[in-house]
């Protein structure tokens, strides 16, 4: 029975009083809506290169290893992969994840420090909802990926942006992150290897950032997303090898290092060794929070341990072989171009470009962008999305081919808008 107050009575007693939460009208991701608002055309005489989304999908150059492409078609076939998993993840896919960051760079895990989450992304949301709440902070790179703190935001939480030094292969400007702790931090946010920097931390460097961390006993959010994809020979050290006391959330995804970014299966691996998050009750908190999703996808977890199987990790290499190639093609090219000047990337899969706007005719990097799209049809991120102005990020996806002319375009655009003549 409706009350007797109700609209069939009285309709004029109810309206609609619709308004959006306060959380959901603070969230912004710069890049998405850059690309997805972009109104400007490309030249139509131009064929469009887009070096501007981080997918490794893009041009089809960097293929899913195959033998895990065929295993999840036959587990689907199979209806074996149809049900819920464990919340945090089923324990073939999380053991295969452990048994892999257990390697030499790395502390030992077990499966049971391995949480599964819907990319890093959804890594990121899940540490971030664990340690911070409506007035807590967490400190961020900057220039750096903006979806931290789109996502801090979106939790109510507000996020310092701490320097990295352009100078000094974009490390960590530490007395920068010393000045901004304050009571309400709950954690700093490292990305190494850098999105967008392209840099690879040195050892000592992780050490020295750890040891902050230690002195004033903030935890650290380790986004190692493009974990082992570095150039040349430069080694990989992830944080939680250097940190015996501090604790350590290192999050990752299967995106990148395997070109699957639709996959959509990430994790989150804590290190814990003096159990300072478990007195804290922390990691409670990150199991009840996946009881929330129960991502990712059973069928996708269901190929993990083939995906890292030895044949696999042989069929990544190729993407990298190729990414590496990309950055030794591109770096020199784009680094005798007037008015560009670039860091050689080490790792990742970028290349952050710095703009002499002394030498080009533009007022910033947005400008710049938008024009080099309209031009010559290239699409680039202007490094303000990433906090950064003056600058702007390409992607190293392309096939090498590709790249070469989008750097050759690239070169008559610049020369074109010299204030030199
Ligand atoms: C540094 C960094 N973290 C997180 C992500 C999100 O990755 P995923 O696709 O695994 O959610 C990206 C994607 O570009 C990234 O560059």
């Amino acid at each position: 029975m409706l009350p007797s107050h109700s609209p069939k009575n009285n309709q004029s007693d109810f309206q609609w009083k619709l308004t959006c939460s306060p959380r959901a009208k603070s969230t912004f991701n710069p890049i998405r809506n850059f690309v997805q608002n972009m109104s400007v055309k490309p030249n139509p005489e131009k064929t469009p290169i887009r070096l501007s989304v981080g997918d490794p999908t893009e041009f089809g150059n960097l293929p899913i290893p195959q033998q895990a492409v065929q295993q999840l078609s036959e587990n689907i076939l199979s209806g074996k992969y149809n049900g819920y998993t464990l919340s945090f993840g089923s324990l073939e896919a999380r053991k295969a994840i452990a048994d892999y960051f257990s390697s030499s760079n790395y502390y030992p895990i077990q499966p049971q420090d391995v949480l599964l989450t819907c990319g890093t992304a959804g890594a990121i949301e899940l540490v971030l909802s664990a340690l911070g709440d409506e007035g807590k902070n967490v400190l961020v790179p900057k220039p750096g990926f903006p979806l931290f703190q789109t996502i801090a935001n979106s939790l109510g939480m507000k996020t310092k942006a701490y320097h990295l030094k352009q100078e000094d292969n974009w490390q960590v400007d530490l007395a920068d992150i010393v000045s901004q702790i304050d009571h309400q931090t709950v954690a700093i946010i490292v990305n190494n290897p850098s999105n967008p920097c392209g840099s690879v931390y040195t050892k000592e460097h992780l050490q020295d950032i750890v040891n902050l961390a230690e002195k004033c006993k903030i935890p650290i959010i380790a986004d190692e997303v493009y974990a082992n994809m570095c150039f040349d020979g430069v080694p990989f050290y992830s944080v939680a090898s250097q940190s015996p006391h501090v604790p350590i959330l290192s999050l990752g995804s299967i995106s990148k290092l395997f070109a699957a970014p639709g996959w959509r299966l990430g994790w989150v691996i804590v290190h814990d060794r003096h159990d300072i998050l478990r007195n804290a009750g922390i990691i409670q908190c990150l199991h009840q929070l996946t009881m929330r999703m129960l991502v990712p996808s059973s069928p996708i977890q269901s190929v993990i341990p083939i995906l890292f199987s030895e044949q696999c990790r042989k069929e990544q290499l190729r993407i990298m072989e190729e990414l590496q190639h990309n950055a030794n093609t591109a770096y020199p090219l784009l680094e005798s171009i007037p008015g560009l000047r670039c860091t050689k990337p080490q790792g990742a899969m970028y290349m952050f470009i710095h703009l002499d706007l002394n030498v080009l005719a533009f007022e910033n990097d947005v400008e710049f962008t938008e024009t080099l799209w309209k031009e010559e049809s290239v699409f680039v991120i202007p490094g303000s999305c990433f906090g950064w102005n003056g600058a702007v990020r390409i992607v190293l996806n392309a096939p090498s081919c590709v790249l070469t002319e989008a750097c050759s375009r690239l070169q008559s655009f610049c020369e074109r808008h010299s204030r030199h003549g």
